[in-house]
């Protein structure tokens, strides 16, 4: 029988996902959850054919270059990659391999909670209950803004953006959005096209983040484009933290520009820019998106397929590099 291919696994998976490493690898495992500096992971890797890293792990050109010989496939437990710089992968042969699709559900209902949470003030009901500081139903106390028969524009129509845009229709909402390309019309299903984000900023009412970060979409919601929203818009961010310019965000809340905010992700997460704590139109969580059950087990299956394809000298259902 051959022998079991070695994998560093860098955080602890929920158990199916582990008994099928179990099963069919010879897995590191790590089951107090130790948060690993690059140069424990690197050495950790050693002997090791695969690596199956998190969001939480960064493999930086340096990195990879440091990596064993032996490491032949990565196989991230995320759709995002940019913790990985594939360019270095690809120059020294390593296959890397992510998990689209399986948490688009999971991060678009997400994306509808921060929506429906920033524009109805959730943050602030909740904190009145929890303090005891709830004086009274008024006819003027806590308004919010109806998502209903409102316009949403979405940066970023790709899996997640359209089940936003699905999401938001049930709510009459009109979408408007931006992506590298147009969609076809059967996907676009009557939503507005804008070849320039700018050119979409004006029509939202409601904003909703949902492209991968990169060199082209960092820094995307900046003082300028926040400029362009509609006096009282309301900003949701379900993708990365760098997509937005967290100084012109948090201004922009402040000075009532924009109404509200609805946050998943941050630049520097878990240590987000402390003024964001302050700010109380702002309803933070803390990186939500795929958390169920369902979803990390499918996230977890979904890299082992990846592996399983790597070495069976197979396609990898999601090759990135
Ligand atoms: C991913 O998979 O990239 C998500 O951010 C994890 O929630």
């Amino acid at each position: 029988m051959p022998t079991k291919p070695r994998v560093f696994v860098t955080r602890k998976l929920p158990p199916a996902v582990e008994a099928r490493l179990q099963r069919d690898y010879q897995p590191v495992l790590n089951p107090a959850d130790t948060l690993y500096t690059t140069d424990q992971m690197i050495a950790g890797t050693a002997g090791c054919e695969g690596l199956l890293p998190c969001p939480t792990d960064r493999l930086n050109a340096d990195a990879v270059a440091k990596l064993p010989a032996s490491v032949r496939v990565i196989a991230t437990f995320s759709v995002g990659y940019e913790h990985i710089d594939v360019n270095a992968c690809k120059k020294r042969g390593i296959a890397v391999g992510n998990t689209p699709g399986v948490l688009t559900d999971a991060t678009a209902d997400i994306a509808l909670l921060l929506l429906l949470g920033a524009a109805r003030g959730a943050a602030n009901g909740e904190h009145v209950i929890r303090t005891n500081t709830w004086s009274i139903w008024g006819p003027m106390a806590r308004l919010g803004t109806h998502m209903s028969g409102k316009r949403l524009g979405i940066y970023g129509m790709g899996r997640i953006g359209q089940a936003v845009a699905k999401r938001a229709r049930a709510f009459d909402m009109t979408i408007h959005y931006h992506n590298r390309t147009r969609l076809s019309a059967e996907l676009e299903q009557g939503a507005t096209f804008h070849a320039r984000a700018e050119d979409m900023l004006p029509h939202c009412d409601f904003l909703s983040i949902n492209a991968p970060s990169s060199p082209e979409t960092n820094g995307f919601l900046n003082a300028a484009r926040i400029a362009l929203l509609p006096d009282g818009a309301i900003v949701v961010n379900t993708a990365r933290g760098p997509l937005v310019d967290d100084e012109a965000l948090i201004a922009a809340l402040n000075s009532g520009k924009l109404a509200a905010a609805g946050l998943d992700v941050y630049t520097g997460e878990p240590n987000i820019n402390p003024a964001y704590r302050t700010v109380k139109n702002a309803f933070l969580l803390p990186h939500l998106g795929s958390a169920t059950v369902e979803t990390r087990n499918a996230m977890g299956f979904m890299a082992l397929d990846n592996l399983d394809a790597f070495f069976a000298n197979k396609p990898l259902p999601s090759r990135v590099a």
